[in-house]
């Protein structure tokens, strides 16, 4: 989709023109005016909060149609723009090409081209690279955006720059759709160098031998029973040379999560190919970090594998020894994120002692049963670094909420014959399973989201899609402009 500028935005020919009104509409434009006072006198329109009415004008607009959105009376917020322009675009989407978007005067014109941009592109999201029949005839795509800033505008800028992460967030959208027999392993490796190169980035491979002679035994575990062997990828994102704090991210990159020999009910099995949404976060907030140029240090971390049964598969008892030389007994073969993540956390605090250490998941079922597909599960020891995640949470809708992480959770996952063990009968799996996960973290700050909820909606919600949302990379890139810039 491409973005465009027009001051004059009445009269440019568009196919829809969105034009978002108080209560008790009026318009400085008299045409506008005219339908509005038609309207409300006819009592079809009254600039209500949700209501949306769509009229043909005869002459005196370039646009095809437009359509009027009602604001309320309430202040505009980022949040209720968000969900105006979305009741407004989902009345024509996949019906025009070209859309205008007048924007009220009385609310920040950046806050306002940024969110704009940001829900039109989301809500344009499609995935069908395996439709092999073509889109009915009346089926258009949504190819230019215009909106009434001058082109050398701050309004403007915000709208190239939210252009960029909302396509990031789209790709990241892909990556995590894509079924498992076509995201494997080495193809998500492929992605994640394909990124690395245009960002002119360096990236890291450990493969299996690597991971053998390094000790990664818990991520050489879970990945052993795949035609696919795991690996863990490492990309570097120098922001601030002259700085030596380094932020890691570490995303759990499951390509396919069937449960190993504890396998999952075949019910919404299929879901479980996203289960590498957190590398589809990490890469993808890499990627918005280095084409802003943020002036911060990342090195963001991969373990990639594929859980499968299989006659080579772990199996329930197993011990393994972890990267940092702890010993984990595997009681459950499903709770397999928390291994690969406590091995790529451990080398990375290891080999790039970082300030600050996040990490991103589809962890658990739990935080779904918890939290529903509202918020991420947030867990952290420090209290500072949980506030401003949260704060971020707050600007950019993608909401955390905070979970208790307090050591009397760790006696659950002591193991009688090993250090620790992976699943417990303990009631609140998300929270032994970051309890799990701050055994291998020592002193560094670090926070844990668990984004099993709000990565994967079983059906559209507002102005995301059904399926994989990309969610995370909007926050983190919040996060790293407020926090560190
Ligand atoms: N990938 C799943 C968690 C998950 C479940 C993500 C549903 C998204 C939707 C994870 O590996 C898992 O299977 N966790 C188990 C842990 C249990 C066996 C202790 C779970 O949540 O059931
Ligand atoms: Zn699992
Ligand atoms: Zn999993």
């Amino acid at each position: 989709m491409q973005l465009t500028f027009n001051e004059a935005l009445l009269s440019t020919q568009t196919d829809a023109l969105i034009v978002a009104v108080r209560s008790h509409p009026s318009h400085s434009d008299s045409t506008l005016n005219r339908y509005l006072q038609t309207l409300l006198q006819d009592g079809t329109f009254s600039g209500a909060v949700d209501e949306v009415e769509v009229v043909y004008p005869v002459q005196g607009l370039g646009c095809k149609r437009v359509i009027f959105v009602g604001l309320g009376e309430e202040n505009v917020t980022p949040a209720s723009w968000r969900k105006a322009i979305t009741a407004g675009y989902q009345h024509v989407k996949d019906k025009v090409s070209v859309l205008g978007v007048l924007m009220p005067s009385d609310a920040d014109p950046s806050m306002l081209a940024e969110s704009t941009v940001e829900t039109v592109v989301s809500l344009s999201y499609r995935f069908h690279p395996y439709r092999t029949h073509p889109p009915e005839p009346s089926e258009k795509t949504l190819t230019e955006l215009v909106l009434p800033c001058a082109d050398k505008s701050n309004p403007a800028n915000a709208a190239r720059d939210a252009l960029v992460l909302a396509n990031v967030v789209n790709q990241a959208r892909d990556w995590s759709n894509r079924p498992g027999n076509q995201l494997t392993v080495p193809e998500l490796l492929k992605a994640i160098e394909s990124v690395s190169s245009e960002h002119g980035l360096s990236c890291q491979v450990l493969d299996a031998a690597a991971l053998k002679t390094e000790g990664l035994h818990l991520l050489l575990g879970v990945g052993r029973a795949s035609i696919h062997q795991p690996a863990l990828a490492v990309v570097t994102y120098q922001g601030a040379p002259n700085n030596d704090a380094t932020i890691a991210l570490v995303g759990k990159g499951l390509t396919f999560d069937t449960g190993g020999i504890c396998i999952k009910p075949r019910a919404g099995m299929e879901e479980m190919k996203s289960d590498m949404h957190g590398v589809a976060t990490v890469l993808g907030t890499l990627a918005v970090a280095a084409s802003r140029r943020l002036p911060v240090n990342l090195v963001v971390a991969m373990p990639l594998a594929e859980n499968m049964p299989g006659g080579n598969a772990l199996k329930p008892g197993d011990i393994l020894k972890a990267y940092d030389g702890q010993s984990v007994e595997v009681i459950d073969t499903d709770a397999e994120g928390r291994l690969v993540l406590a091995d790529a956390i451990a080398w990375i605090i290891q080999h790039h002692q970082p300030g600050i250490l996040i990490d991103v998941a589809t962890l658990t079922g739990s935080i779904i049963t918890t939290l529903g597909y509202e918020a991420t599960g947030l867990f952290s020891p420090d209290d500072a670094l949980a506030e401003s995640l949260t704060q971020a949470g707050e600007r950019t809708g993608e909401r955390l909420w905070r979970m208790p992480i307090w050591p009397a959770y760790e006696k659950h996952i002591k193991s009688d014959i090993a250090d620790w063990r992976n699943a417990t009968p303990m009631k609140g799996d998300a929270i032994a399973a970051a309890a799990f996960l701050k055994q291998f973290v020592g002193q560094t700050r670090w926070a844990h989201l668990d984004i099993a909820g709000p990565s994967y909606l079983p059906e559209s919600k507002q102005h995301l899609p059904k399926g994989s949302t990309g969610v995370g990379i909007r926050l983190l890139i919040d996060w790293l402009t407020h926090h560190h810039a």
